[in-house]
């Protein structure tokens, strides 16, 4: 742009008309958010997750933007799956512009101390947060790059500093983290890769630290804006990497944390 032009609406305000996009772990929480969000911002959305009723629901209520859908059960630690949810996708919709690695969990405690913790355990945690992530967007490339899309891959505030008792799922958020630079480089100029890294989300994932009050306590005295985030507001983050607002923006991990990480 030189000072004469106008400035092109769809370059700074995020607009997701006639793009499609699939969302992992999309049946519930922060994946449920950012599927919606994608369907607000006019694009037609795929809800993926292993439950049929809640890929059904979401994909029911995203609809309700005016835009198509499809709900498609798939575990991302299966290689066919995702290949079936990604092919399904294209024939029905014609292509693929917009992926969300959302699909994560964290065992946390469940684990036991660190010291305890199996190996096998570690691999469950990498096999759904980072090689779930993985797996997907390789069936999703050629699509991608075909329609100069974008990935945006859901880190966390762990995939950034360290989290006594997490490292299991530390290491898979900062795995996430440096794959989306990775790829960023390997797949530019086409598609742009970034993530989005929330704090702490009012979801079924932080359940059991919303109802214990000292852990609560602990981490608002942490967290500037003092509360857990709405899901409604990592799909903004989200629905804007996607977009082209966001078009000069590629291998960065944008902090939704409510300022959790500037302290
Ligand atoms: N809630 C938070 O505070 C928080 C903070 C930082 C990052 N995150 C990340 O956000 C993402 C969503 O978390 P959430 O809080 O909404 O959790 P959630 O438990 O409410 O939802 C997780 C979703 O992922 C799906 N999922 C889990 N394993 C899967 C698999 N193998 N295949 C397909 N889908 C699978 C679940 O079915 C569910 O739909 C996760 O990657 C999580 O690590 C959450």
């Amino acid at each position: 742009m030189t000072d004469e032009t106008a400035v092109d609406t769809g370059a700074v305000c995020p607009d997701l008309s006639g793009q499609v996009a699939v969302v992992t772990g999309g049946g519930r929480g922060i994946g449920r958010a950012i599927a919606l969000g994608m369907a607000a911002a006019g694009a037609d959305v795929v809800t993926s997750a292993r439950t049929d009723a809640e890929v059904e629901a979401v994909a029911d209520e995203a609809r309700t933007y005016g835009v198509d859908t499809r709900g498609i059960t798939a575990d991302v630690t299966e290689d066919e799956d995702v290949k079936t949810l990604i092919t399904e996708t294209v024939d029905v919709f014609g292509g693929l512009d917009i992926l969300v690695n959302n699909a994560g969990f964290n065992p946390g405690d469940a684990l036991g101390e660190p010291d305890a913790i199996e190996s096998g355990a570690v691999d469950a945690v990498l096999d759904v947060n980072l090689r779930g992530a993985f797996r997907t967007t390789r069936a999703a490339g050629p699509y991608l790059r075909n329609a100069e899309g974008a990935v945006v891959n859901v880190a966390s505030v762990a995939g950034l500093v360290g989290l006594p008792r997490q490292h299991p799922y530390v290491a898979s958020k900062h795995g996430l983290v440096g794959m989306t630079k990775s790829m960023a480089m390997d797949w530019a100029p086409e598609v742009r890769v970034n993530a989005v890294a929330p704090g702490y989300v009012a979801t079924n994932l932080t359940e059991p630290l919303q109802r214990n009050e000292e852990l609560r306590r602990s981490i608002l005295d942490r967290t500037p804006l003092d509360r857990f985030a709405d899901p409604v507001e990592i799909a903004g983050p989200a629905v804007f990497l996607a977009s082209r607002a966001a078009s000069f923006i590629t291998g960065e991990t944008v902090a939704a944390d409510g300022g959790w990480t500037a302290r």
